[in-house]
């Protein structure tokens, strides 16, 4: 361990993953967070009361210069993309690192995120070496990057979960149905119609169908792993509890395939990643909560193959993840302050 810890910044701290951001690293023991932004003129503990006694901070606004003279060495962007993009260029200006946990630097491609997303991309100059930060696919790359851009929840259930298939040609590459639930802090504490109570609470409902912009993100890192086209029919629901992700995946097989050989292959590939969880029984979300861990289960059925992932959207799906981010980029054991 180095004797000096790493001078840490939450931007956008007010928010959900901001929260779990901060507690898991007031337990890391190689960071100290010296900065948190926020458009609120507040304590950071009368915006998280949970946090009192625990981080003496006020909130302050963002300002890349004033990081900097705080010896910021990493930014956590906990911000909506689109503000995202304008925050992080003046950090990486200044030789601040970031972990951006927004859907900003995702998509290698800017077509293909104004396509998705609505608006142009306004930084194509770091888009370009921004590091996709999923590390039990691309761990090597992420010690030396500057920007690493933190995956997206319901990606993650996705990707972990097809990969392994994907990697051997296991699968066809068109069809593969991905159907998710999440809980409602998945989006995000400013207040939305469909997540007020009374709209979400005893209900189920898909969303974005066709249309979500997580499905270009699963298809980009699956395409990568496979090292050709993958396409999926991503369908989200939202559920009426707090946190947690659960998807069942189901694709076709290109050749006959029992379930323990299947179980065996997920197990070689997720060896010595600590954070996936190989179980021969379907995982339920509360099994993850509060974890990085992303369980995974592979079923045949009916000549058809079937996944079952589950995560802590807040934790694997954000914050977690970037710690395991953070961890790698400054050389330390990767399951520093998460386990
Ligand atoms: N929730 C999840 O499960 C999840 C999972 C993976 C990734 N993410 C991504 O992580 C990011 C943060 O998500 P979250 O759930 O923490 O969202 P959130 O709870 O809504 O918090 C976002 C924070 O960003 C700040 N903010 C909002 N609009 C802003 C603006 N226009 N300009 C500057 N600051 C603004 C606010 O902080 P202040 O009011 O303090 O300024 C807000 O509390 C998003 O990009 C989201 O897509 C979320």
């Amino acid at each position: 361990m180095t004797k000096e810890k790493i001078k840490v910044a939450i931007l956008g701290g007010s928010g959900y993953t901001a929260i779990e951001l901060i507690k898991i690293l007031l337990r890391h023991p190689q960071a100290e967070i010296v900065a948190v932004t926020s458009r609120q003129d507040d304590h950071i503990a009368d915006l998280h009361p949970s946090l009192l006694g625990r981080l003496d901070l006020r909130c302050e606004p963002f300002d890349a210069d004033a990081l900097k003279a705080k010896c910021v060495q990493v930014a956590f962007g906990c911000l909506p993309h689109g503000t995202s993009m304008e925050a992080i260029p003046p950090l990486l200006d200044r030789e601040i690192r970031v972990v951006d946990l927004s859907a900003d630097y995702r998509l290698r491609d800017a077509k293909i995120y104004q396509e998705w997303y609505k608006e142009p991309h306004l930084d194509a100059a770091n888009l370009a070496h921004a590091v996709y930060g999923l590390p039990e696919l691309i761990g090597d790359k992420i010690a030396g990057a500057k920007l690493i851009a933190n995956p997206g929840c319901y990606p993650q259930t996705g990707i972990l979960g097809l990969a392994p298939l994907v990697a051997r040609g296991l699968i066809e590459l068109t069809g593969i149905i991905i159907d998710s639930k999440s809980g409602v802090s998945g989006g995000g504490r400013s207040p939305k119609l469909a997540f007020h109570f009374p709209e979400c609470n005893e209900s189920v409902s898909a969303y974005s169908v066709g249309t979500h912009r997580h499905t270009p993100e699963i298809e980009q890192a699956l395409s990568d792993v496979a090292g050709k086209p993958v396409s999926v029919i991503f369908t989200p629901h939202l559920i009426p509890m707090d946190r947690g992700i659960l998807s069942t995946i189901y694709a076709t097989p290109t050749r006959a395939v029992t379930e323990s050989e299947l179980h065996e292959l997920y197990r070689s590939f997720y060896a010595g990643k600590p954070f996936v969880r190989v179980r021969t029984n379907p995982p339920a979300t509360k099994d993850t909560v509060g974890t990085n861990f992303l369980d995974v289960c592979v079923k045949v059925v009916q000549g058809k193959v079937l996944v079952i992932t589950a995560e802590d959207n807040l934790i694997r799906g954000a914050s977690g993840v970037a710690v395991q981010n953070f961890n790698r980029m400054f050389g330390f054991d990767e399951r520093m302050g998460l386990m």
